[in-house]
């Protein structure tokens, strides 16, 4: 049974009204269901609070419908409807499920944008920031090492466990929504220490320098380890954010990849000793010239047709130096008349990339930059699409399959190509 604080039973008695009581009764729920002991307070919360497409507001119809009632019955579990105070914890709102402007060119329609328009109105009413991304971290959301978070979005719980050195375990809808109220999540899995030592090791052998080589680790990773925690070592150069972003989104989606460590360039891995930190070490696995030609072949294996009608980049969402990188490639070019070019970022970052002119330089190419979701998120592809290309492992893992269309994966020069040009002629050098 997890104990409580004074505070905590003080919240959970409804001393600070009903809602955060029934957040309590969740997140005990929810200890008793892991074996936490206790929990950690948290001031860094990020998920999807109250937002909903209208049938679910429509299976509540009977509780009245609203944000009020999915919130209370489908966030808290609740068997009962309360108000919805604003959020105590910091709180923001990751990915949703249309671009705020270019809604009708995803497809989406007047009734659906209506919801979309009322949602956001009351995220924004009960104090939760609007960064809209699966990407907080580029957004104005960047934990420190040590801080205790409760995040969903696999792609960033990654990025917050490995690359900051933030403490958070890969949480969903309810227990975030919870959090948000009650400022608490349990202190299991990656709050503690003993969780995050390596499990297994990972070498390795070919160069692996770039986004698209990263991303193609990230996913060989994931497959080879699981949701285990690997150690890696070898011939990574080149470290950045954008390459951290590709890998663990890969890792994550090939596998079940929570926190990885890579040797010398992660902050709790300055040696393969302090990796492990003392616990037993599993297999090892070699990223070799063969390895790499498997895992480019696995993720080119739904495509068929050099016939590109749709690129997609930006996922996860991209950053100000990839719209830069897409704009500078796409300068002076037009989009194939057809084929079609989105690229999905935050509201943050397009932000600055309409005060840069990236946006315009895109708009003129015949591309769209878009924010808030992605095609895998909204299952908005251009009408029509049957082959898309793409940057991303993590994308070309879901979206062919979630559509039912053709997919190639190459490098961002390449995928651009393909939009110019209509036609894939993406290989692995
Ligand atoms: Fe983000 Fe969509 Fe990829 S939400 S991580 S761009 S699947």
């Amino acid at each position: 049974m997890v104990a409580l604080t004074d505070v905590e039973r003080a919240m959970l008695d409804g001393e600070s009204g009903a809602a955060i009581a029934k957040a309590m009764d969740l997140l005990i729920r929810y200890a008793d269901a892991l074996g936490a002991d206790r929990f950690v307070e948290t001031d860094n919360v990020a998920g999807v609070p109250g937002s909903s497409p209208q049938w679910v507001k429509d299976y509540y119809a009977a509780d009245g419908g609203d944000y009020r009632a999915v919130f209370s019955r489908f966030d808290l579990d609740s068997d009962e409807v309360v108000d919805v105070p604003r959020m105590n914890a910091f709180s923001c709102h990751l990915q949703g499920g249309m671009d705020p402007e270019l809604w009708r060119e995803q497809g989406m329609s007047e009734a659906a944008h209506g919801n979309f328009v009322s949602d956001s109105a009351q995220v924004e009413a009960h104090g939760i920031q609007l960064l809209k991304t699966c990407t907080p971290y580029l957004a104005g959301n960047m934990p420190v090492m040590g801080e205790h978070c409760a995040w969903m979005e696999s792609s960033a719980v990654v990025f917050a466990n490995s690359v900051v050195g933030a403490r958070t375990n890969c949480e969903g809808r309810e227990s975030t929504s919870a959090a948000m109220l009650a400022k608490r999540i349990p202190d299991w899995g990656f709050h503690r220490d003993d969780f995050r030592k390596g499990h297994h090791s990972i070498s390795v052998e070919v160069p692996v320098d770039s986004i698209f080589e990263w991303g193609m680790l990230g996913y060989y990773v994931g497959d080879a380890v699981q949701d285990t925690i690997p150690v890696i070592t070898g011939a990574i150069s080149d470290a950045n954010l954008i390459r951290h972003k590709h890998f663990g989104a890969a890792a994550a989606s090939s596998g079940g990849v929570e926190m990885y460590h890579m040797v010398g360039i992660t902050p709790e891995a300055p040696s393969v000793e302090a990796a492990f930190g003392g616990a037993p070490r599993g297999e090892r696995f070699v990223y070799d010239a063969a390895a790499r030609r498997r895992i480019y072949d696995t993720l080119n294996s739904v495509g068929r047709s050099t016939d590109v009608d749709y690129v997609m980049l930006g996922c996860p969402h991209a950053s100000i130096e990839q719209v830069a990188e897409i704009a500078a490639l796409i300068e002076g070019r037009k989009v194939h008349v057809n084929s079609a070019l989105w690229v999905f970022t935050s509201r943050a970052v397009k932000a600055n990339a309409d005060a840069s002119g990236y946006t315009k330089i895109l708009r003129d190419a015949g591309a769209y930059l878009m924010t808030d979701t992605c095609s895998a998120i909204s299952q908005a592809v251009p009408k029509g699409t049957k082959v898309a290309a793409l940057d991303s492992a993590k994308q070309v893992h879901y979206l062919p399959a979630m559509m039912g269309i053709e997919g190639w994966y190459g490098t961002t020069a390449e995928c651009i190509d393909a939009a110019c040009t209509g036609k894939w002629q993406g290989r692995l050098a």
